[in-house]
């Protein structure tokens, strides 16, 4: 299953296709009104590799897969390198699908930084947005598409019929099972989202290796970006504390940057390494495990 050359690794032509459709789901309030067309540019061969990713992530998805996956990564024994170069190693996770408008991850990651550097955040912040997709390396440790990307979602309970094709939640075995397919499943009211197992992906990974470093906003940025069905749609209010309901305010904040500050100017990288290197020398040990 965790062949990348398997049908079920990459329905989608790349990561990017993925971001893609959420951006035509939460296009840019008050941007200059475009059509769904505009936004998703890319034939209908693609749309279906949408569904498909999105079929597979939400029948795969389960409690179960998440314990599996936490007892793997967690160990982080997979690679350790300089934060530069892990960045780097991130980037030959090639988009071969439209080289033209596509930016690569690095590219994605500096603008998303700088845009946050230039409404004058707080470096903490910056670096937050020149880390956030990091966790994407799993795809490169092997993992299929739908253990790294995708809108995520609490597992151990019932899903919310708000995420996004929610019909192929009836390919998976928590559905139906009891444990899980309750509105509380393993859970109880308002006991806080660190008590909660999420879908697994490049978020939570991600969480889990800069858990010790970054202040909590950061945190919350990194672990809850994808969760859509929450910060957008509000659909598990039930199970989040007061203090998840505060730490949320900075998860809005950063989404747009993830979302709307992509520019087909490419940051230039050599003139930016400096300045994030030393940001990463100011936050984190000299190298990262994986
Ligand atoms: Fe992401
Ligand atoms: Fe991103």
């Amino acid at each position: 299953m965790n062949n990348l050359n398997n049908d079920e690794g990459t329905p989608l032509a790349s990561l990017d296709v993925w971001e893609d459709d959420v951006l035509s789901r939460y296009p840019e309030p008050g941007g200059p009104a475009k059509s769904k067309e505009e936004f998703r540019n890319y034939d209908k061969p693609e749309l279906d590799g949408v569904r498909e990713f999105y079929r597979l992530n939400h029948k795969y998805q389960t409690y179960e897969n998440v314990l599996a996956k936490k007892a793997n990564f967690l160990k982080f024994d997979k690679k350790e390198m300089p934060w530069w170069q892990a960045m780097e190693y991130l980037n030959t996770l090639v988009d071969d699908s439209d080289p033209d408008t596509s930016l690569d991850q690095l590219q994605h990651l500096l603008q998303t930084a700088e845009a946050i550097r230039a409404d004058g955040h707080p470096d903490w912040f910056v670096l937050t947005g020149f880390i956030h997709d990091l966790g994407k390396v799993l795809c490169l440790f092997g993992e299929p598409q739908w253990n790294v990307v995708g809108d995520t979602f609490p597992v151990g309970c019932k899903f919310s019929d708000k995420i996004v094709y929610p019909e192929f939640f009836a390919d998976n075995p928590d559905t139906y099972d009891e444990r899980y397919n309750t509105s509380y499943g393993v859970y109880s009211h308002q006991c806080g989202l660190d008590n909660i197992h999420m879908s697994w992906g490049h978020d939570e990974y991600l969480y889990h290796i800069t858990k010790d470093y970054l202040p909590e906003p950061a945190l919350y940025m990194i672990r809850y970006h994808s969760f859509y069905a929450q910060h957008r749609e509000h659909e598990y209010d039930h199970l989040l504390n007061a203090n998840d309901q505060e730490m949320f305010k900075w998860v809005d904040k950063f989404n747009p940057y993830d979302l709307y500050s992509k520019s087909p100017v490419p940051p230039v990288v050599s003139e930016l390494k400096p300045y994030y290197e030393d940001l990463l020398a100011k936050y984190f040990p000299a190298t990262v495990k994986l």
